[in-house]
Parts: C-alpha cells; sequence; structure tokens
C-alpha cells in the first residue's frame, strides 16, 4: 500500500511559503465542497509529507502503516467509541481489556496481574507512569500535590531515553531538574555503578529517588537497558521501576 505520488523520493522538498498560501486559503468564511476540499487536502499531504508508506521508506522507526491498520482506524474513528464509562463502549472496552491481557501476557505477566489502558504513544504511556510511581510512593501527592512531600522527589533515566522525561517532569511538578540522565556504558546501556551512585549522592543530598526508567529500546539504537539488574536494584532500594517499550514492545507481537 502507497499513497505516495509515483516516481517522486521518499521526501518532497517541501515550500514553506507554497504550503502556507495553500492552507491560509482557507478562510472559513463560506462552505465549501468536501469533495473538493477533501481532494485538496490530500493533494497537499501528498505533496507535503515524509512518505512512510513509499517502497524506498527504510526509515521505519516511524512505520509504514499496514492497510489492516487503516481500516481499524476507519472503523474506531466511524464509530467513535467513549471509553470513559463501560456502559457507554461495553464491547470496545472489552476489546481493549482483552488485548492489553494479551499483550501482557505476552511479557510475562499472568492475566489477572495486567491492567491499563490504551495510550495515545509513549509520552503519554510514561507520564501515567510517574504519576503512579508517585502516588505509590506517597498517596498524599493525589490529593495535597506535591507540597505534602517531605522533600524534592527525583527519577533516573539513561542518557539515552526519549527525552519526553523532561517535558512529564515538567508537567507533573516535579520539575526537570528533577530528571537525572545517567551516563551510558559502551554499549550505550545505563551504567548501574553510575546509577547507584547517583542514587546514593541524591538521597546524601536530602532528595527522594522514586522511579527508575529501563529503556527497552531506546529511540537513538534500539537498546535494551540492563532490566533485570534494575528490577533487582529497584527492590533493594524500594524503587518503582518502569520499563518505557514505546518501541522494544513491539517485539511482543513476533
Ligand atoms: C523509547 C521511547 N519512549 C517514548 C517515546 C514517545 O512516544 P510518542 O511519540 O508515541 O509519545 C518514544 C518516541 O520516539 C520512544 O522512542
Amino acid at each position: 500500500m502507497s499513497f505516495a505520488p509515483l516516481g517522486q523520493g521518499v521526501s518532497i522538498p517541501a515550500d514553506p511559503g507554497r504550503l502556507r498560501a495553500a492552507v491560509g486559503a482557507y478562510d472559513f468564511g463560506e462552505p465549501a465542497d468536501p469533495a473538493a476540499v477533501l481532494e485538496d487536502v490530500a493533494e497537499l499531504l501528498r505533496g507535503g509529507t515524509v512518505h512512510t508508506t513509499h517502497p524506498r521508506y527504510f526509515g521505519l522507526f516511524n512505520p509504514a502503516p499496514t492497510l489492516l491498520g487503516v481500516v481499524g482506524e476507519t472503523l474506531a474513528a466511524a464509530f467513535n467509541p467513549q471509553l470513559a464509562a463501560w456502559s457507554h463502549a461495553p464491547a470496545a472496552a472489552e476489546i481493549e481489556a482483552h488485548l492489553l491481557r494479551f499483550l501482557g501476557g505476552r511479557l510475562g505477566y499472568p492475566a489477572e496481574a495486567v491492567a491499563g489502558s490504551f495510550t495515545s504513544g509513549g509520552a503519554e504511556a510514561n507520564l501515567t507512569a510517574v504519576l503512579l510511581a508517585l502516588t505509590k510512593a506517597w498517596p498524599e501527592y493525589g490529593t495535597a500535590g506535591l507540597r505534602a512531600l517531605p522533600g524534592r522527589p527525583v527519577l533516573y533515566a539513561s542518557a539515552e531515553s526519549h527525552l519526553a522525561w523532561l517535558k512529564i517532569a515538567h508537567g507533573t511538578g516535579i520539575g526537570r531538574e528533577a530528571v537525572r540522565l545517567v551516563p551510558v556504558d559502551a554499549s550505550l546501556r545505563m551504567d548501574l555503578g553510575r546509577l547507584a551512585d547517583l542514587v546514593a549522592s541524591d538521597r546524601e543530598a536530602g532528595d527522594l529517588p522514586f522511579m527508575v526508567v529501563g529503556t527497552a529500546g531506546t529511540t537513538g539504537a534500539g537498546v535494551i537497558d540492563p532490566l533485570p539488574e534494575l528490577a533487582a536494584f529497584c527492590a533493594e532500594q524500594g524503587l518503582w521501576l518502569h520499563a518505557d517499550a514505546a518501541y522494544g514492545g513491539a517485539r511482543t507481537s513476533g
């Protein structure tokens, strides 16, 4: 399946002025013919997109959509299930729960230990993890907020991790300085010795380590942090371990 214009490359050089003029022509003052708008928008996207559906696209980090993926998204858009309450979308809610149990099983969890919900992507999943870890460590965080905590919470992720951690720290109120980017070893995996040193020095300084992130497939190189060793370290230190498998999680499907 390819939506790329025939005979063109994967990436077509974009002319920002021409694009802005074409988009700006829509002033929403008059009704427009939907068929003409559809064709126009498709044409704009054809000429102004890196074509992941191009047969010569080998980036693969942003995967090429499959036909069934497109059909599935269309189906979801058409039914537009509202998952805020089970009673509003019982079928979609059960499909979600069933799929999560299946994927959890692939990761080695027993069905009864799997809980979760689909997210818009990795950043939302990681944000959810920080909220869970904070609430687990300090239940009062959920009601009274960060000011109820006895000090500054800090979390640890490798220097090769996805830097949405900074945005998440900003958003959750712990602040970007609460993210320790732990140096990596020669294989680009988190250096466990450096992690232990950082946790110890933060504790000594009165800060409150609460969470370690092991990246299961780094954005830049697909490297997997030493998860079993991180799990042992976190168990010993009483820290929440989160595995960011935004990239590597796809391994569970094959
Ligand atoms: C390891 C990792 N975590 C999180 C993210 C963020 O995912 P998203 O862009 O889907 O929010 C990415 C995206 O590249 C990633 O590679």
